[in-house]
């Protein structure tokens, strides 16, 4: 992975150097509380492939931004609508999923470590794996609350773009990880969305680092206020 810029970096940075994954690691390290989202798109704008999930527009580069900052977080948040898409399971750092469902989505269910944040209209009861966070949809303050109560202060959001789009509106967002990868979708918007999708947003944010590998590029950017 070549370093392009990296104003931010704890260590001495000569643009266009290599870096590996203990720069990388320090590149996304935090030590003040923050929710990050993390998205992969096209150099079209798409957040997913032609096979409806974000796996066939991913590469190794963008893998390796990803594994850093779940590294760096305490607990991910995740929309329902993307771990039925993607069938996310139970990973090494806790899982909050929110939807207005009463239920997991069946990939997640009985997974270790995921819980499940829901509304008061769902029916769900409350308990260990089950947070009632609003009435008729989740407030996302709420739920980022809990979740940091539970787990700790670094939030990741891996998605999808429902759910960015209000934690942005929300103004709930420190930052924005993003990996382009060389490759282009075409096709309509509500087959491939881009990464916020729903709720109109209007936020400037400033360039952290930019990271090169074989075509793929990883910036991180900060949520100015
Ligand atoms: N490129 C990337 O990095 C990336 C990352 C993630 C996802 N994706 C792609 O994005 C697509 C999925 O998009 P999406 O927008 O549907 O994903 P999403 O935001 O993960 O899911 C939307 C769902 O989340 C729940 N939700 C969101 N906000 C809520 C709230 N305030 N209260 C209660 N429930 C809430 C609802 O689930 P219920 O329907 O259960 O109520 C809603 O239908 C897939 O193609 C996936 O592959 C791409």
């Amino acid at each position: 992975m070549r370093i392009l810029i990296a104003d931010n970096a704890p260590f001495d940075v000569q643009s266009g150097a290599t870096v590996g994954d203990a720069e990388i690691d320090a590149l996304y390290a935090s030590t003040d509380p923050l929710l990050r989202l993390n998205f992969v798109a096209t150099l079209d704008g798409a957040a997913n492939g032609p096979d409806g999930v974000s796996g066939s527009i991913n590469s190794d580069a963008d893998h390796q931004g990803f594994a850093a900052m779940r590294r760096a977080a305490d607990v991910l948040l995740v929309g329902a609508g993307t771990v039925r898409a993607e069938e996310y399971g139970a990973a090494a750092t806790p899982i909050v999923v929110v939807s207005h469902r009463p239920q997991l989505p069946p990939s997640a269910r009985g997974g270790e470590g995921i819980v499940l944040a829901t509304t008061r209209a769902s029916g769900a009861q409350e308990d260990e794996g089950t947070w009632l966070c609003g009435e008729d949809t989740v407030d996302l303050a709420t739920v980022v609350e809990r979740a940091r109560q539970a787990f700790g202060p670094h939030v990741l959001c891996e998605g999808g773009p429902t759910l960015a789009a209000q934690l942005v509106a929300a103004g709930l967002v420190d930052e924005l990880g993003l990996s382009w990868t060389p490759h282009l979708v075409g096709g309509s918007r509500g087959a491939h969305p881009r990464i916020l999708d729903g709720v109109d947003v209007e936020v400037d944010l400033t360039c952290r680092h930019l990271l090169e590998e074989d075509g793929t590029l990883l910036g991180l950017w900060r949520v100015t206020r």
